[in-house]
């Protein structure tokens, strides 16, 4: 990799991404500084920071990538931005679309915006696959139409049409990465595989949505830092890379391994109501992205065994995240559902 940045913005670097980005900073770039923007919603976490946070070369700031005036006086200090700031439960949008529209299309274009106004060198803006819609065979390439299908991918679409507009109207030098389904350390118990090894543990019943066969492309979050690294540095204005191990699997193979690795028994799983417009099945051609020399270092398996003994093993991160608030949004989103489906 080419370019050296002497400071880096992390916008969203509590979430579960961005933390594991700062760590990988930390120890693939230890010259760079590191500036890490987040509003802490619900899905941030200053715990997931902890072990860059001591370090002189990291700071944190607790804001808005909406927030205009803050984001005109942070980008001032950085010569990169990467983006990761972003409602991202697809869930929580089917209950209120609001947040979504706000911070990942309105806070993606302020964001952006200043950045091209403050001359920063190079920006990533990060987006999913999702905004591709679903595919029944083969795989998305990156020219291919955007057909979200849902809220949140709706508005990821929306965001990346931000950082274009950007890009052609102020000369902002971004690239967009389309990441497919992450896993790995510090992802809110929310999320399909922290939320199943917690509720295994706990002995609680595995909601699954309808028979389980949906397939998703499970990519180490390691992975994807190493990737969206490469794209900051050698990535070119305008275009989009799509990020994808090929580790496809369904559910179902998630939840088998799951339960195999912690010893729990199969009754634990059980099939509820799916939920409106899910999409059956996500892949993309990373091609574009592996000719600039990127490559997986974890397959399938070996993606899923250091996941779930993470959580296994520190419960202390992900205890206090199931706190009241998300007991009642659990039992708003699967009560029902799983009083319905009776005992697993
Ligand atoms: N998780 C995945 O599998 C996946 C896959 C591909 C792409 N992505 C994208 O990667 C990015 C990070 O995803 P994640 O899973 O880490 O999400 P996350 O929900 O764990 O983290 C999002 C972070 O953004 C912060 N945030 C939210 N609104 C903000 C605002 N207005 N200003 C500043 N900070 C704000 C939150 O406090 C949180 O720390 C998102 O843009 C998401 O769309 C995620």
């Amino acid at each position: 990799m080419t370019s050296s940045f002497k400071s880096i913005m992390v916008a969203g670097g509590a979430g579960f991404i961005g933390s594991n980005f700062v760590h990988y900073l930390r120890e693939a770039h230890p010259a760079t500084r590191v500036l890490v923007v987040d509003k802490l919603t619900y899905a941030g976490n200053m715990d997931s920071l902890k072990q860059s946070l001591g370090d002189e070369a990291v700071e944190f700031v607790e804001g808005d990538i909406a927030d205009r005036e803050l984001m005109e006086t942070l980008t001032t200090r950085c010569d990169a931005v990467v983006n990761f700031a972003a409602e991202s439960h697809n869930d929580r949008a089917l209950l209120d679309p609001g947040p979504f529209v706000e911070t990942n299309v309105r806070g993606a274009g302020v964001l952006a915006y200043a950045a091209a106004a403050h001359g920063v060198e190079r920006y990533v803006h990060v987006s999913t696959d999702e905004v591709y819609g679903q595919i029944a065979d083969g795989s998305f390439k990156e020219g291919d139409e955007l057909r979200p299908r849902s809220t949140y991918p709706a508005t990821k679409a929306s965001g990346e049409m931000m950082i274009l507009a950007a890009v052609e109207s102020f000369g902002l030098q971004a690239a967009i990465t389309r990441g497919v389904n992450n896993i790995g350390p510090y992802q809110h118990p929310e999320k399909a595989l922290p939320l199943f090894v917690s509720n295994a543990i706990d002995d609680k019943p595995l909601p699954v949505y309808g028979d389980g066969m949906q397939v998703r492309d499970r990519m180490h979050v390691r992975d994807h830092c190493t990737a969206i690294d490469l794209v900051l540095r050698e990535g070119e204005t305008g275009e989009s890379y799509n990020v994808g191990a090929g580790n496809e699997c369904t559910n179902l193979y998630m939840i088998e391994k799951i339960l195999e690795r912690l010893g729990k028994p199969a009754s634990l799983m059980t099939h509820i109501e799916d939920r409106t417009g899910h999409d059956f099945r996500y892949s993309v051609d990373a091609s574009h992205l592996r000719a600039l020399g990127w490559e997986p270092a974890f397959d399938l398996d070996a993606a899923l065994l250091d996941t779930i003994d993470w959580y296994r093993d520190n419960e202390w991160w992900w205890r206090g995240m199931r706190s009241q608030d998300f007991e009642a949004y659990y039992e708003e989103l699967y009560g029902d559902r799983l009083r319905q489906a009776g005992p697993g």
